[in-house]
């Protein structure tokens, strides 16, 4: 065939594909999801999400330090406290020495300035009934989370997380109002450098059992009442656009995988940087098919974080960053090597 056009030419090689691939994932572009528990002496496997663990103290030092040399941007820290400390309030959340606030002073004292310390602002892992905030009853006797009385615990929460050194705060309640007041309550406390990663449009989603079992919480009913309904893209729109207005530093669509087209819009929308969470369920889908032999396990991994960044996320979450990380080193060890 005579053709002008003949697009495959640019697919001839790995180093012709490499020269022109438009995407790229980067470790510097990635956040490491992690687990610490209180009261435990080994670190302990979570059976919904293969490879991935409740860390001790140490064992967290350990891995914030391996993602500090591997050039992640960050660590973000999720505390689980003992069955017996969970309460109506989530108290521990706001204790000086509850897990999370511990984990948060002793990775930062680890890493210093070389990773990001990130910690998730939010009381579902702390409350004996697993919701994200504070309960009250109505007069028509409906049990719902309290919005302002919730936030005003975030407030409190971010201030004691700043306190023990964190670098980023990201609130992930979906309660009114909660960027704006973890601002000023920072601001107050003249902690003007911590950033804010405003979870800000964050769906009600099937994809978030496996974290359930990782932060031991068993949910009473759902969270339909203050996380999005998976259909409104426009109502995405004006979360992403309130939390902007509100002083989020940057902002996240999240789950990721089920919502490319609503990272695309978020883009598309604001100039702050965006994120994505690839969360618990996207990632246990790949492990649970590749422990099958059903998927190519590396492929579909590569191929799941190409597409977050290609929809647009400057910065992925995902429970692969480290494994992403180290894999590029080797990989590029073996390029080098083979010359
Ligand atoms: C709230 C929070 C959740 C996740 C991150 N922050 C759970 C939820 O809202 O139900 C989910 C992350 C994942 O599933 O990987 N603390």
């Amino acid at each position: 065939m005579e053709l002008t056009h003949r697009p495959r030419r640019l697919r001839t090689t790995p180093v012709l594909r490499a020269m022109v691939a438009e995407t790229s994932v980067e470790p510097r572009q990635l956040v490491l999801p992690v687990f610490v528990a209180d009261g435990i002496d080994e670190p302990r496997p979570i059976g919904s999400m293969p490879g991935v663990v409740q860390h001790t103290l140490d064992s967290l030092r350990a891995t914030a330090a391996a993602a500090a040399e591997a050039g992640l941007a960050g660590v973000m820290l999720f505390g689980v406290p003992k069955p017996e400390d969970k309460d109506p309030t989530g108290s521990q959340a706001l204790a000086e020495d509850g897990i999370l606030n511990r984990a948060i002073a002793a990775v930062r004292a680890e890493v210093g300035d070389t990773t990001l310390v990130m910690s998730d602002v939010c009381l579902d892992e702390f409350t004996d009934h697993g919701h994200c905030g504070v309960l009250t009853t109505m007069a028509t006797g409906a049990v719902v989370v309290d919005n302002d009385a919730t936030v005003e615990l975030y407030a409190e929460m971010a201030r004691a997380h700043a306190a023990a050194g964190v670098h980023l705060v990201a609130p992930s309640g979906m309660m009114d109002g909660q960027v704006g007041a973890i601002r000023a309550a920072l601001d107050a406390d003249g902690a003007q450098d911590v950033a804010i990663l405003a979870y800000a449009a964050k769906f009600a989603s099937s994809f978030y059992g496996p974290f359930r079992e990782a932060v031991a919480s068993s949910l009473q009913g759902d969270r339909r009442a203050y996380q999005q309904d998976g259909g409104n893209v426009r109502e995405a729109l004006r979360e992403v656009a309130l939390d902007v207005e509100q002083g989020a530093d940057l902002v996240m669509v999240k789950p990721a995988l089920p919502y490319l087209d609503v990272i695309a819009r978020v883009r598309d929308l604001v100039d702050v940087p965006v994120a994505a969470y690839n969360i618990s369920g996207e990632y246990a889908m790949v492990e649970a098919a590749a422990a099958h032999g059903w998927i190519d396990r590396e492929a579909a991994i590569s191929e799941t974080l190409t597409s977050i960044r290609r929809a647009g996320a400057d910065v992925v979450l995902t429970y692969w960053a480290l494994e992403w990380a180290l894999g590029r080193e080797q990989g590029r060890g073996r390029r080098a090597g083979g010359r």
